[in-house]
């Protein structure tokens, strides 16, 4: 149990309380109160009272400081029984609950199991369909799929997401529709997510919850692949400062501050780390990075990634198209590197290779930075690759290929 309650500190309560380890025989004692409505064995035999045993104690521990501090949480029945309880009380509770087995319940599994609050009561809930979004989510309306923190099976290996796993189907319901309806619950991932579903697919998830292993074989039809993340969604919250000069979603049609959407993460993140450091000299971004960790980096980056790109502004180039495909060779003789080489026939770039996208970038954009790695004021080009390039560029040259760059997409 003690790396439970480590994470828990470290977590939640962001402070070093001197707290014991949750007991699960001190826990044990502690419970009497709650078993007239979540059972004797953590197992509730009503559908409005969710089953407890089983669950995570980090989760509980997290629930029951909610319902206590009334702000992510609220309800009628529970606020008074969180309210008298101390946090060391809070961990022996979740100890004890995580050590009871989650045994199935008949009344939970059985026919009438997602009548009652359900607001279409003539439909009848699909509990494929449930499986269905539960593993797959649906990107084109920002769900994302359960799975990814819910667990196989509605068993979560993150201490901090609950399992639904053989959770009464009503409790389920009831606590999307709070999600969804952002009242009584506040979790961001979880109101975003809930507030795109729609009754019926509540009504679904319910279903396939009551017993997940009763359609251990079933094959879910493919909804839509998932692209969106925890990280993603934690990055949307940071990048608020950000979209002032980027734009939402990193699209400002703007020529002067480069697009972000759809650039790969793993060059914003070089990048952000650079203007920080100073590798990567300018004086806004400068600014904007210094108070970025490493975390909040790859957040924001991963965001900025994910994120669908306008088209840039380009007039288009036949100069400018034939150096970008077939190099040149310039007045003293030099040879100028094709751009496709590194940055793909459709600008896109590559991202494993540190080689970003150019495409949908504005010409004005693309212009400075040409300029810039020109006159070695941008010099944090691994082994001087653009800066190489770009030295060999007549002024000309760098017009038209930003005209013929702007283009791609
Ligand atoms: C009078 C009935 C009642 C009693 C007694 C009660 N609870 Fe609850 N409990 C509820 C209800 C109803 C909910 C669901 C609240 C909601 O809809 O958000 C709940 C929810 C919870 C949850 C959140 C579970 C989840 O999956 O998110 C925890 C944890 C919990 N109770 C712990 C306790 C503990 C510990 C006690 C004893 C100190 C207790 N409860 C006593 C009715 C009760
Ligand atoms: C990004 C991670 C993430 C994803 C994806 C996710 N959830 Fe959650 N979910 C959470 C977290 C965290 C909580 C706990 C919120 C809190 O602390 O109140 C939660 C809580 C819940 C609860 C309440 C459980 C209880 O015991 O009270 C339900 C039901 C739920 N999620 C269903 C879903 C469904 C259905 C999906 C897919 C459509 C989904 N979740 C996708 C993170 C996620
Ligand atoms: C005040 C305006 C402003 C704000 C606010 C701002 N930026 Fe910038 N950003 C710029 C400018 C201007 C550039 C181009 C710098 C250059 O010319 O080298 C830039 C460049 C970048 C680049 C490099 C893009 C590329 O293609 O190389 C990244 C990454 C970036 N910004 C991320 C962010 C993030 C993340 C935030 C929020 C935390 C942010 N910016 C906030 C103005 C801003
Ligand atoms: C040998 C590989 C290579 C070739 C060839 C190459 N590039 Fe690059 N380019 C890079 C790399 C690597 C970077 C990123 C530097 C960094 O990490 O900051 C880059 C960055 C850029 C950027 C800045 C992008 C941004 O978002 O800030 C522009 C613009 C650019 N290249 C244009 C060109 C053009 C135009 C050509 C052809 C004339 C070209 N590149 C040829 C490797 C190459």
């Amino acid at each position: 149990m003690k790396r439970f309650i480590f994470s828990i500190l470290v977590l939640f309560t962001g402070m070093n309380v001197a707290v014991a380890a949750g007991d699960i025989e001190a826990g044990k004692g502690k419970v009497a109160v709650c078993a007239g409505c979540h059972g004797a064995n953590g197992i509730s035999a009503s559908d409005t009272y969710p089953n407890l045993a089983g669950q995570h104690a980090d989760y509980i521990v997290k629930q029951l400081k909610a319902f206590k501090n009334g702000t992510d949480r609220s309800n009628a029945l529970m606020s008074p029984m969180a309210a008298g309880l101390s946090e060391q009380d809070m961990m022996d509770i979740g100890a004890y609950y995580n050590s009871l087995p989650r045994t199935p319940v008949e009344s939970a599994a059985g026919g009438d199991a997602t009548a009652s609050s359900a607001p279409a009561a003539k439909y009848e809930p699909d509990p494929v369909a449930g499986k269905s979004l539960y593993e797959l989510g649906d990107a084109s309306r920002g769900i994302g799929a359960c799975i990814g923190c819910h667990g196989k099976d509605g068993n979560s290996d993150v201490l901090i997401y609950p399992n639904l796993a053989k959770q009464h189907p009503e409790y389920i319901q009831k606590q999307l529709h709070n999600f969804k309806a952002m009242e009584n619950r506040a979790n961001y991932a979880m109101n975003k997510f809930a507030g795109q579903m729609t009754d019926e697919e509540i009504l679904d998830i319910g279903a396939y919850l009551a017993d997940t292993q009763a359609l251990a074989n079933v094959k879910p039809k493919k909804v839509i692949a998932v692209a969106i993340t925890a990280e993603v969604l934690a990055g949307e919250k940071k990048a608020a400062t950000c979209v002032a000069c980027h734009g939402q979603g990193g699209n400002k049609p703007i020529a002067d501050y480069p697009r972000l959407a759809g650039q790969s993460a793993q060059y914003l993140v070089k990048q952000l780390t650079e203007f920080k450091s100073g590798v990567r000299a300018n004086a806004v971004m400068a600014g904007m990075a210094a108070a970025l960790s490493e975390q909040d980096m790859t957040e924001l980056a991963a965001y900025f990634a994910a994120q669908k790109p306008l088209a840039g502004n380009g007039k288009g180039s036949e100069v400018g198209s034939k150096i970008y495909y077939g190099g040149k060779v310039n007045h003293v003789n030099q040879a100028i590197t094709a751009c496709v080489a590194c940055h793909g026939a459709t600008g896109k770039g590559m991202a494993k290779a540190g080689f970003p996208s150019l495409a949908n970038q504005s010409a004005e954009y693309i212009t400075s930075q040409l300029k810039q790695f020109k006159s070695g004021a941008r010099a944090n080009d691994k082994a001087s690759m653009m800066r190489n390039i770009a030295m060999k560029l007549s002024d000309n040259d760098i017009d038209e290929l930003a005209q013929f760059v702007a283009t791609l997409k």
